[in-house]
């Protein structure tokens, strides 16, 4: 209610509410080449296009009449009780849409109580961003890589600078065909960025050394699909990569072996159900996999142990129709049974998309690019703005569907059209 009373005495949000015009005013604010890489999907952006169709087939069944007047939006999820059944997805390489990057998204989410999932891409170190919001619940993302030196000293910096759990994305093991950035040029190759966690890490350091010392073929020859290929040629055309640097982590310019030694252990497409049972080992930290779309992966996380799935399709950023991840959601959580938690992203724009994922069986509602849209428009305050109009919509939308807790959304909430 404080954001209608804002809106009545006159006071303007820092970025717009509707989602397409806070996408347009982010387009206006950012590079062509960043908003390419933000906004872009795979292919010819068609599992885009299913992730946000999929929301088609439910309608909210509104029902009056119950007294709505007290509404509570917590959950329990690992564990804890949350303010709200929201979080926000990892993004990597957000120094694109503004330079306080991470910082300003971990301040923004402390400060609203949603959980923060920070990118294994992000412009920040992860201990810079631990201390940027000190009281903010984080999670840490993992990309796997090829060397478990570097998988193990990940999670436990995650562990030691206060993460609740590790997230393993398990959907980019190759790079997908994306189309934009390959128009462009593949911005986050040609500058350098997003690789802040790897150059603040002693033991990607040491390998740096050893690739260094020895100094093999370009890694470009091992590395598939074409795109990173293309890509690093590209960037090697552009921008001469011993010229290039990040900002945190790493103030000097980045040696040619620094980006070799990445590309070298960023792409995992050997990557099995065996290997996840390493992470274990590592850490007595929860761990959730993300990138989850298949009913029989979602059976075999539970029986493997794992402490959640996060059915997501990356944005629809990986595959070119690819399944939309609303369309598997109820089988999944049929399957699942309420024995780990379900967190939901793609496609999610405002308060009723999280409604529905939540009435057909998600835990936690995961928010990507809506939010990296605020950063770009106002940086930390646009954050706050894009995930408080979603939390507000959600709210307003389960009172008006009369239920008044997160615990009552089901599918008797919804219609199925057709
Ligand atoms: C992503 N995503 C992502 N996922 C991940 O596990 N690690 C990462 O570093 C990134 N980086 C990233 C950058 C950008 C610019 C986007 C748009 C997405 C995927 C992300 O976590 C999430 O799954 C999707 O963004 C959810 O879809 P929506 O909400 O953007 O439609």
């Amino acid at each position: 209610s404080d954001i209608y009373r804002a809106g009545i005495t006159g006071s303007r949000p820092a970025a717009p509410v509707h989602p397409d015009a806070l996408e347009h005013a982010a387009r206006k604010a950012l590079s062509a080449e960043a908003f390419a890489y933000i906004a872009g999907g795979a292919g010819a952006g068609r599992t885009m296009a299913a992730n946000r169709a999929a929301f088609e087939r439910w309608q909210v069944w509104p029902r009056p009449l119950r007294d709505v007047s007290e509404r509570d939006l917590s959950t329990t999820f690992l564990g804890r009780t949350r303010h709200t059944p929201l979080l926000l997805a990892p993004l990597g390489v957000m120094e694109m849409a503004h330079a306080q990057a991470d910082l300003a998204v971990a301040r923004a989410a402390a400060s609203l109580a949603v959980p923060y999932t920070l990118s294994n891409q992000a412009s920040f170190p992860m201990e810079a961003v631990a201390d940027a919001a000190p009281g903010g619940a984080r999670l840490f993302q993992l990309y796997w890589s090829a060397s478990d030196e570097l998988n193990a000293s990940l999670i436990g910096r995650a562990e030691a600078s206060g993460c609740e759990a590790i997230v393993v994305t398990l959907d980019t093991h190759l790079l997908g065909w994306r189309t934009h950035d390959l128009d462009v040029g593949y911005l986050p190759f040609t500058r350098g960025l997003g690789i802040a966690q790897y150059t603040s890490d002693a033991v990607f350091q040491q390998l740096v050394r050893e690739r260094a010392r020895t100094s093999g073929p370009a890694p470009s020859v091992r590395m598939t699909p074409k795109t990173v290929a293309a890509g690093i040629s590209m960037a090697r055309k552009t921008a001469p990569i011993t010229g290039v640097g990040v900002r945190e982590g790493l103030r000097s310019p980045l040696p040619r072996a620094a980006v070799e030694t990445f590309l070298d252990v960023f792409s995992t497409p050997a990557l099995t159900w065996d290997d996840l049972a390493k992470a274990r080992e590592w850490t007595s930290l929860p761990i959730i996999l993300k990138g989850i779309v298949h009913p029989d992966d979602a059976l075999r996380a539970v029986d493997a142990g794992l402490d959640g799935v996060w059915v997501s399709n990356h944005g629809g950023r990986q595959i070119d129709a690819s399944v939309p991840t609303l369309a598997v959601l109820p089988e999944i959580a049929d399957r699942v049974a309420r024995r780990i938690p379900i967190v939901f992203d793609s496609g999610v724009r405002g308060g009723a998309d999280a409604f529905i994922a939540l009435a057909l069986g998600a835990t936690m509602v995961a928010l990507g690019r809506p939010y990296a849209y605020g950063l770009a428009v106002a940086g930390e305050a646009g954050v706050r703005e894009a995930v408080r109009n979603v939390l507000a919509e959600l709210d307003i939308t389960m009172g008006l569907a009369g239920l008044t807790a997160v615990s009552d959304i089901d599918r008797q909430a919804l219609r199925e059209v057709g």
